[in-house]
This record gives C-alpha cells, sequence and structure tokens, in this order.
C-alpha cells in the first residue's frame, strides 16, 4: 500500500483512517520478523517525556535505534529550560530544528497539538493527559489482531479507569472502523466519557456498560484492564476510595472463554495480581512487547523511508 503517511504528525488516532492504520500493523508485523537495522541511518528522533514512562519511551526509543537512527531527549522536563519558563511551543520548534522527528508524551490534555502546531517535524503523541494515547492503540490492535488472528466479530471488554485512561479513549475511537461489541466496566464516576459513547452510538458500534467483569465474563474475547490512575485524581481520598474497584481473580476466570486473552497497557497495581500472569490468558506481556515493533513501523512510515 502506498504511504500516505509520510511527513504527517500523530497527535489524535482519529486522524488515520482504516487502511492506514492496517498499513501500519502490516508493516510492524514485517518488521517483527525480519528486522531492518539501517532503514532510519543518519535520522534523528527527539525523545521529549514531561511525563513518567517505562515502556513508551523506552520502545520509541529501541525502535529509532534497532532501525539504525539516533536519538535526542529528556525523561524529566527539570533538566531543560521548561524549568526556567520556556514555553512548549518554544522548546518544541526549538528542538524540532535539530531532528527529524519528535516524540512527546505530556500530562496536560493538548499539548501533543501545541507540540505538532510549533514545528514542521512530524510530532508523535505518546500520551497527552487524560486525552489520548495514539501508539498505545495501535500497539493494541496489532495485538488483537496477533492473538485472535481478527478484529470484526470480537467482543472486546474494557475495565477501570475509563474516564481518564488515555489508552481506553484511543482504543474504542479506533475499534470504530472495526465490527465489535464493546463492554465498559466501571463504577459510574469512572465510566468512558459521553462524547466516546455518543461516537460510538453514531457509527453503529454496539456497546454496553457495567459494574462487574462477572456480568460480560463469559461472552468476551478480549478483556482489557487499567489501572485507576492516582496522578489524574484531584482529590487523594475518592482515588483511595476507588483505586481496588476492580481486581481480577483466577476464580473469575474459570467462566471465561477458551480463546479469552487479557490486554494491560501496563504499569499494573492491584487490579492484575500476578497469579494472572500463569494463565493461557494473559497477553499483555507480548502486547507490550509488540511496542517494539509498532513504533518502529511509524517511525519508518512517518519518515517515508517504507
Ligand atoms: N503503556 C504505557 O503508556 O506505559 P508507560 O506509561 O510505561 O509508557
Amino acid at each position: 500500500m502506498k504511504n500516505t503517511l509520510a511527513g504527517k504528525d500523530i497527535v489524535s488516532i482519529n486522524e488515520l483512517s482504516k487502511q492506514e492504520i492496517l498499513n501500519i500493523i502490516n508493516v510492524a508485523k514485517k518488521l517483527k520478523t525480519s528486522p531492518k537495522n539501517n532503514l532510519l541511518k543518519g535520522k534523528i528522533l527527539a525523545s521529549c517525556f514531561f511525563e513518567a514512562s517505562t515502556r513508551t519511551r523506552l520502545s520509541t526509543e529501541a525502535a529509532m535505534q534497532r532501525l539504525g537512527g539516533s536519538v535526542i531527549g529528556f525523561a524529566d522536563p527539570g533538566v531543560t529550560s521548561f524549568k526556567k519558563g520556556e514555553s512548549l511551543h518554544d522548546s518544541i520548534k526549538i528542538i524540532g530544528q535539530y531532528v527529524d522527528i519528535v516524540a512527546i508524551r505530556h500530562f496536560l490534555e493538548g499539548a501533543a497539538q501545541v507540540a505538532s502546531d510549533a514545528t514542521n517535524k512530524p510530532v508523535i503523541n505518546c500520551g497527552d493527559g487524560a486525552n489520548q494515547h495514539p501508539t498505545q492503540t495501535l500497539v493494541d490492535l496489532f495485538t488483537i489482531l496477533e492473538c485472535q488472528k481478527k478484529i470484526d466479530g470480537l467482543h472486546i471488554a474494557m475495565v477501570g479507569d475509563l474516564k481518564y485512561g488515555r489508552t481506553v479513549h484511543s482504543l474504542a475511537e479506533a475499534l470504530q472502523h472495526f465490527k465489535v461489541t464493546l463492554s465498559f466496566i466501571a463504577t459510574p464516576s469512572l465510566q468512558m466519557p459521553d462524547y466516546i459513547l455518543g461516537n460510538l452510538k453514531k457509527n453503529g458500534i454496539k456497546f454496553n456498560t457495567y459494574e462487574k467483569i462477572e456480568q460480560v465474563i463469559k461472552k468476551i474475547d478480549i478483556l482489557y484492564m487499567t489501572r485507576v490512575q492516582k496522578e489524574r485524581f484531584a482529590d487523594p481520598a475518592e482515588y483511595n476510595r476507588l483505586k481496588n474497584s476492580f481486581i481480577l481473580n483466577i476464580k473469575t476466570l474459570s467462566g471465561a472463554k477458551p480463546n479469552l486473552k487479557i490486554m494491560h497497557p501496563l504499569p499494573r497495581l492491584n487490579e492484575l495480581p500476578l497469579e494472572i500472569d500463569k494463565t493461557k490468558h494473559a497477553y499483555y506481556f507480548q502486547q507490550a512487547e509488540n511496542g517494539l515493533y509498532v513504533r518502529q513501523a511509524l517511525l519508518a512510515l512517518l519518515l517515508g523511508k517504507i
């Protein structure tokens, strides 16, 4: 397929067509089986992380380096002129002059759009506040296809912090390209935002909201767990009240379909105990590994090298 992504930004998953999403997944599949060590030789990525990350930052940086490119950047904005009060706009405008592509994670919704407006180099949103995490969604779609061999026809349940969870926001938006059934399991105060439910309705996607995993466990193909995110709560007491609302256990899984796979963008807390790792349903470590190949594909496509 022709590369329509060269030179573009990935700020929101909504900007990608179904064809573009499938193309990224296909390129990632090829790179997983046939590594290309020199594809991005001479190219430089700026990795600008204003908020904590393990998987997204390190897999993006590893992806660039495994394709022969190099990386500059920071994992702590406290070592940059952000500390002296420099605006995000000015920082990214300058950084864009030094590199070929920029990856940014920020604690504020809309920060990736500010970065995209500040530079003409491709910008990849690696998570902006509670808004979106489009590269995680590409990893998630790649992983669903890998473990279920299809997306159409699946019943996918998302559990936990659906209000603030940027991974589930992007995933629910992207799944509107497919014929899926969605179940959203959360306490009423942490349910999926109305604007996403409205989009699903408009696009004819079947969905329901629930308060217990047990209500859907027998029907689902993917159980997408998420962490209740302490850093998004203004009121610590509210976080403490909700943090252990959904803890998966082996007994709950006893009624699951044999093909059920459990995914989680990670990091995990109590919601996904270690005992789940040993079950045939656990697929979150493979999901995290896939971040490397999907981000390789994205870098290569945005830089016009595929
Ligand atoms: N999935 C994810 O975004 O993980 P990190 O916060 O560690 O990057």
